[in-house]
């Protein structure tokens, strides 16, 4: 395989490499650089060497497909020192994107030049890694110790612009000549030599690394591979370089060999996948949809629009009501107004997207609009009418989508002549925050239509996942399988602190109470406080609402901190008595067995009934929808961890019916 050529110009060598489609460093990559630099070496007519590469992009990094299979061609460390003892000075040519190991490849080069569209980072640590091969001992030399614990640490790519300030980049090329540019430059340096960063001292204060790990305390909550970036950038502040290198080498193997990566790698490539539809033809024509059309302007219907109007789709927004729709304009212009205080946004972007809003009272105006996104009250009655007047409406070819998060996409399909047509978009609140898009896909719905809301999905900045027709659909269909063991575990002497707990331990954003009280326990309550016969309706009863009334499972503050709340634990001991069931300890590993285990048989019940296209798509919905711990991989990957006997074994001992593939797994 012919991954990296060497060609050679007056005196000067070119190592190009070309592996589609991100130029990875794959086994034979670093075979092909090993021969062309030995090869440039050895030719004493060489003297000075570029490396560049070929298609969209520099070296995007190590080939994460290769982590974890037996290790083929030369390592990339012996690679990367070869090209840094060069005697001849070599200059890395970058343009896209130098990650990763494409930035420790640029690195032991001995300058850099850059277009200044190209960006440089090293984002290991959104693989629950670290730069392995020099990057935590190599960066601080050039950049600084502050530059260095922040770009390892948070994993972001700086623009070459700003690499040329920091002292990155060397240079700037024009944006189409960065081969004639590279190559003259290295002539230019043939007189100054070589350039190699071990040599240099570690500058900076070393106070930036405690500073980020304050800074980013909530957001590195349970993640390991943040601290131990900042170790081995802290290494490198005291150690000599070469044991900087051993002790980046420990950190990584650990990191590496250890089920945190394991995991964030798995979900770097189910992302990817979540977007491929199965069985569909990767060139299938999209629906062209310039117009965009949403009936609701509340919360929903103001968090989907909002969505549309960033990427400059204009969108007409229909309520019933005149105050009701000034309201949620109101809203969506607050929501911009608050980001563009804090710099996300300027004030002329914020009325450029306010003036491609357009408020509506009547469903007629949405005759010209090529996607129609429904997010009126949940009711089967009410989404069926509404969409059979968009039938009646809308332009032939339209597409009708429904944010329902239950209900039957078909049965509300069927109210119109086009089923076709018809598709449920399931946005997550706040919808223009959340990244996880579920895509219905009912009986009927066209190949054109399904691609076509995927394609918009990743778009507007969504992970879109295809999901099929059920209750709940994969997301919600899961989580009311922990919800309604939790409810049972309080009545045999859980407190929902000690459950919500166990969910906050392992990771997720707030428990099963925490989240009830988020939504408004009154929600589908019955409205009758004379009727208990649920846990909730007692608190119902009693005037407990949830957050919204600052009384719920929990007591709130008015800044929405809540607090175990006696009265909470009265009402649920006063119901426990009326059921008769005697309170006992309940251990965590019991609320984990009951609560989180039937989420992962569900998943299996999800792919048996083919409502899913892959177990990786599960995790996808969780980890973007719902908050689940990207460390641990979502439910299914998780569940794979955890063991499928064990789970099964632990299913069955608390009555539950374990699915057939699970046991078959098992
Ligand atoms: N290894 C293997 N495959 C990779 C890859 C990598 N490092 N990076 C991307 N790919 C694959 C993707 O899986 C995808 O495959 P598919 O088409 O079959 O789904 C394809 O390349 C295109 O990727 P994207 O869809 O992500 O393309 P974009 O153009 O949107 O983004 C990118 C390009 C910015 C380079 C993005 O792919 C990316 O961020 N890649 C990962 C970069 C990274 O994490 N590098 C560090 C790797 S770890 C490392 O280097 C360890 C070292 O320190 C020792």
């Amino acid at each position: 395989m012919q991954s990296v050529t060497l060609q050679t110009h007056n005196g000067v060598a070119v190592v190009v490499v070309n592996n589609p489609p991100v130029n990875a460093l794959s086994w034979h990559v670093r075979q092909g650089l090993q021969d062309s630099f030995s090869a440039a070496l050895a030719d004493e007519a060489i003297k000075a060497i570029v490396l560049r590469c070929d298609g969209t992009t520099f070296i995007a990094g190590a080939d994460i497909t290769e982590f974890g299979k037996p290790p083929q061609g030369p390592d990339f460390n012996s690679v990367l020192n070869m090209i840094e003892a060069s005697a001849k000075p070599v200059v890395a040519a970058i343009h896209g994107t130098a990650l990763g190991g494409g930035l420790e490849t640029a690195l032991v080069c001995h300058y850099r030049i850059a277009v200044p569209s190209a960006k440089l980072g090293v984002p290991e640590v959104k693989l629950g890694l670290l730069p392995g091969a020099g990057g935590t001992q190599r960066l601080p030399r050039v950049v600084g110790i502050e530059a260095a614990a922040t770009m390892c640490s948070l994993g972001e790519p700086v623009p070459a612009v700003k690499a040329e300030a920091m002292g990155l980049v060397d240079r700037l090329a024009g944006e189409e000549s960065l081969a004639e540019d590279a190559a003259a430059y290295a002539r230019e340096l043939i007189s100054a030599g070589p350039r190699p960063t071990r040599e240099r001292p570690v500058t900076g204060d070393a106070a930036v690394i405690e500073q980020l790990k304050t800074a980013n305390a909530r957001k590195w909550k349970g993640f390991e591979a943040p601290y131990a970036n900042l170790a081995c950038i802290e290494a490198a502040t005291r150690l000599p370089f070469e044991e900087g290198l051993k002790f980046e080498r420990t950190e990584f193997l650990k990191l590496m060999g250890g089920s945190q990566s394991a995991a964030q790698r798995h979900m770097f490539f189910a992302e990817r996948q979540a977007a491929k539809i199965d069985g569909l033809a990767k060139d299938l024509p999209l629906r062209n949809v310039k117009k965009v059309g949403v009936i609701g302007a509340g919360t929903m219907g103001g968090g989907i629009s909002m969505n549309f109007l960033a990427k400059g789709i204009p969108v007409t927004i229909v309520e019933m009501v005149q105050e009701n729709l000034d309201r949620g304009v109101g809203v969506i212009r607050k929501n911009y107004e608050t980001s563009a205080a804090k710099g996300r946004f300027t004030t002329e972007q914020v009325e450029g997207m306010m003036g491609i809003l357009t408020p509506s009272l009547s469903l007629d105006d949405l005759a010209d609009c090529d996607l129609i996104i429904e997010a009126v009250y949940e009711s089967m009655d009410v989404k069926k009418d509404v969409f059979g007047k968009l039938d009646t409406i809308c332009k032939p070819g339209a597409i009708l989508a429904s944010n329902t998060s239950y209900l039957n996409i078909d049965e509300i399909a069927a109210s119109t002549s086009r089923p076709q047509d018809v598709i449920g978009m399931h946005f997550f609140s706040p919808a223009n925050v959340m990244k996880l898009l579920e895509v219905v896909r009912g009986e009927k719905t066209a190949d054109d239509v399904l691609a076509t809301a995927m394609a918009l999905g990743k778009k507007i900045g969504k992970v879109a996942v295809v999901a099929g027709v059920c209750h709940g659909f994969i997301g919600n269909r899961m989580l009311s399988t922990r919800q309604a063991p939790a409810m049972q575990l309080l009545l045999e002497g859980a407190t929902p602190a000690q459950i919500d707990k166990v969910h906050t331990d392992f990771g997720m954003p707030m428990g099963p109470f925490q989240m009830s009280d988020l939504a408004g326990l009154d929600i589908g309550w019955h409205r009758d406080p004379s009727r208990i016969e649920t846990i909730r309706d007692a608190l119902c009863a009693a005037g407990r609402f949830g957050q919204k009334n600052r009384k719920g499972f929990y007591d709130y503050d008015e800044k929405r901190v809540g607090t175990p709340s006696e009265e909470a634990l009265s009402i649920i001991e006063e119901f426990r008595a009326t059921s008769n069931l005697p309170k006992r300890e309940i251990s965590d590993q019991e609320i984990v067995e009951r609560t989180l285990y039937p989420m992962v048989n569900e998943g299996y019940k999800i792919l048996e009934e083919g409502k899913a296209q892959r177990a990786s798509d599960i995790d996808v919905v969780w980890i973007y929808g719902y908050g689940w711990p990207i460390y641990r991989g979502g439910p299914m990957f998780w569940g794979d961890l955890e063991g499928a006997g064990k789970i099964v074994e632990a299913l069955e001992r608390h009555g539950v019916k374990a699915a057939d593939s699970l046991k078959a797994k098992a």
